[in-house]
C-alpha cells in the first residue's frame, strides 16, 4: 500500500501524543560527559527490568554512550526546559554549567532531576532511521517531588490534576500562587517532617492546590491529596473562614450539623481566637482517620452523608483549640494551618497535615512558628499584606484564650 501522508503530517499527528522528557547521560573517559534529550523513553518489562528509547541514527552522542555500555536516564522536572534545550543541542560540552553527581553505575545524575534510572545497554536494534535501545535497569530512584516536564505539540508544559483543571476558571488565578510558594511549601514540609498543603476555596468547595512532604511525595506511594475537593463547610477551611468575607462565613458555619447546635455564633468565638493567634489546630486521631476513610469511600457527591458525619467529629476538635500554655503537655495534633494573604484580598491556607499522634508542646510551637514565618514570607512574596492585628511570630500563651 502506498503511503498517504507527508512527513509533516506524520510529525504533526504523532505530536498529538504527549511525552515526558528524559536526558540520557554517560561519562566518557577523557572528555566531558555525553548526554542527549529523549522523548521516546518508556518502560518495557519488570521481569527482567527493562526500559527503552529511540535515538536517531544521526545522533553524534548516542554512539559515545553506547561505547560505554551503560547510561543513566534522568527524568526532567517541569522547570527544566532550559536544560532540555541544552541537551537537545549539538553543543560541544552540554554539561557546561550543569551540576551533577554520579549514579551507582557512575553515569551523571543531573541535579534536580525528578527521578533517575541507571542502566546497562542490553540490546540495540536498527529500526528505520532510529535505533531501538533496550536498557537493563540496575538501580533507580525518585529524587525530588517536582512535577515532570511534558512535551506536547512542539511545546513544553506540566501536569495539572484534572480536578484542578476542571474548575480552572475558579482556580486559574491560584496557579501562579502555587508556583510562587512551592519552595516555601517544601521547606516547611521538610523542617516539620510532614505533609504541607496549600488550599483555597471557591464558593462551595475547599480544594487542595499543591502539596509537598511525605504523603504528597511519590516515594510514599500514597495517592497525593493535591486536587482533593471537599465541601467548604465548617470545619473544613477554618483558616480561610477566619479571614473570609462575612456572607461566606455565614454559609460555611451554618451548614454542617444542624442538630449540633453550633452555628455562626459558636464559630464566631473560634474564628476570632484564630484571628488573634494566626493559626488553627486540628486534633484527634480518630476523627481524622474517620474523615480520611469517608473521603476515600465517598460517592461522587461532594457533601456525602458519611463524610458530613465524619466532619462533624472533626468539628468538635476545632471548636476546642488548645491553649499551649503547659510546656510539658503533649497533643494529638493532626493539622495546623495558617493563612496567606494575596494582593487582591483573597486568602489561601498553608497547612501541615498528618502530624504525629503525640506531639510535645515544644514541637507544636516549633511547627506553628515555622508556619507563621511561612505565612509572612509568602504573603510578602505575593504582594499581599497582613492584617494589622496579625500576630507577630512569638510564642502563643495563655492570654490568647
Ligand atoms: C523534547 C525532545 C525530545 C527528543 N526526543 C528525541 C528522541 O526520542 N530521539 C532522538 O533521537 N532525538 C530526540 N530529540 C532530539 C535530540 O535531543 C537531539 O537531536 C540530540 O541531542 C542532538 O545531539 P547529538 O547529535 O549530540 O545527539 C529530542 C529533542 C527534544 C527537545
Amino acid at each position: 500500500m502506498t503511503q498517504s501522508f507527508t512527513p509533516e503530517q506524520f510529525r504533526q499527528v504523532l505530536g498529538q501524543y504527549p511525552t515526558g522528557v528524559v536526558v540520557v547521560t554517560a561519562v566518557i573517559p577523557g572528555e566531558s560527559p555525553a548526554a542527549l534529550t529523549i522523548g521516546s523513553f518508556s518502560s518495557v518489562s519488570l521481569e527482567p527490568p527493562l526500559v527503552a528509547f529511540y535515538p536517531s541514527i544521526g545522533s553524534k552522542t548516542w554512539p559515545k554512550i553506547q561505547a560505554q555500555g551503560r547510561f543513566c536516564v534522568n527524568i526532567l522536572g517541569a522547570d527544566h526546559e532550559a536544560l532540555c534545550r541544552v541537551f537537545a543541542s549539538k553543543a560541544a560540552d552540554k554539561f557546561d554549567g550543569v551540576t551533577w553527581h554520579p549514579s551507582p553505575g557512575g553515569s551523571p545524575i543531573v541535579d534536580g532531576a525528578v527521578a533517575w534510572i541507571d542502566c546497562e545497554v542490553d540490546d540495540v536494534q536498527t529500526l528505520g532511521d532510529h535505533f531501538l535501545v533496550v536498557g537493563r535497569v540496575n538501580a533507580l530512584e525518585t529524587a525530588s517531588r517536582d512535577l515532570p516536564l511534558l512535551f506536547f505539540r512542539g511545546g513544553y508544559g506540566r501536569f495539572l490534576h484534572s480536578s484542578l483543571a476542571a474548575s480552572e476558571s475558579a482556580l486559574a488565578g491560584f496557579l501562579p500562587v502555587v508556583e510562587a510558594v512551592r519552595a516555601e511549601l517544601e521547606s516547611v514540609a521538610d523542617e516539620c517532617g510532614t505533609e504541607c498543603n496549600l488550599a483555597a476555596h471557591t464558593r462551595d468547595e475547599f480544594i487542595v492546590l499543591a502539596g509537598a512532604g511525605s504523603q504528597a511525595s511519590p516515594q510514599a506511594g500514597a495517592p497525593t491529596r493535591v486536587g482533593r475537593r471537599l465541601p467548604y463547610l465548617a470545619p473544613i477551611g477554618t483558616t480561610l473562614a477566619a479571614w473570609g468575607d462575612n456572607s461566606d462565613v455565614k454559609r460555611w458555619a451554618a451548614s454542617i450539623d444542624s442538630e449540633s447546635g453550633d452555628g455562626p455564633s459558636q464559630w464566631h468565638d473560634v474564628l476570632s481566637l484564630v484571628r488573634r493567634r494566626g493559626y488553627v489546630i486540628g486534633r484527634g486521631e480518630m476523627p481524622y482517620a474517620a474523615m480520611e476513610e469517608a473521603i476515600d469511600n465517598r460517592r461522587s457527591e461532594l457533601a456525602d452523608p458519611t463524610l458530613l458525619g465524619a466532619l462533624s467529629e472533626v468539628r468538635k476538635t476545632m471548636l476546642d483549640q488548645p491553649s499551649l500554655d503547659t510546656p510539658d503537655e503533649a497533643y494529638d495534633v493532626r493539622s495546623l494551618s495558617v493563612p496567606i494573604f494575596l494582593a487582591d484580598g483573597r486568602v489561601v491556607q498553608m497547612g501541615l497535615y498528618g502530624l504525629q499522634t503525640v506531639m510535645s508542646n515544644e514541637t507544636v510551637r516549633f511547627c506553628i512558628q515555622r508556619l507563621l514565618e511561612a505565612s509572612r514570607r509568602c504573603t510578602a512574596l505575593l504582594g499581599g499584606s497582613l492584617p494589622d492585628d496579625f500576630p507577630r511570630p512569638i510564642e502563643p500563651d495563655a492570654s490568647d484564650r
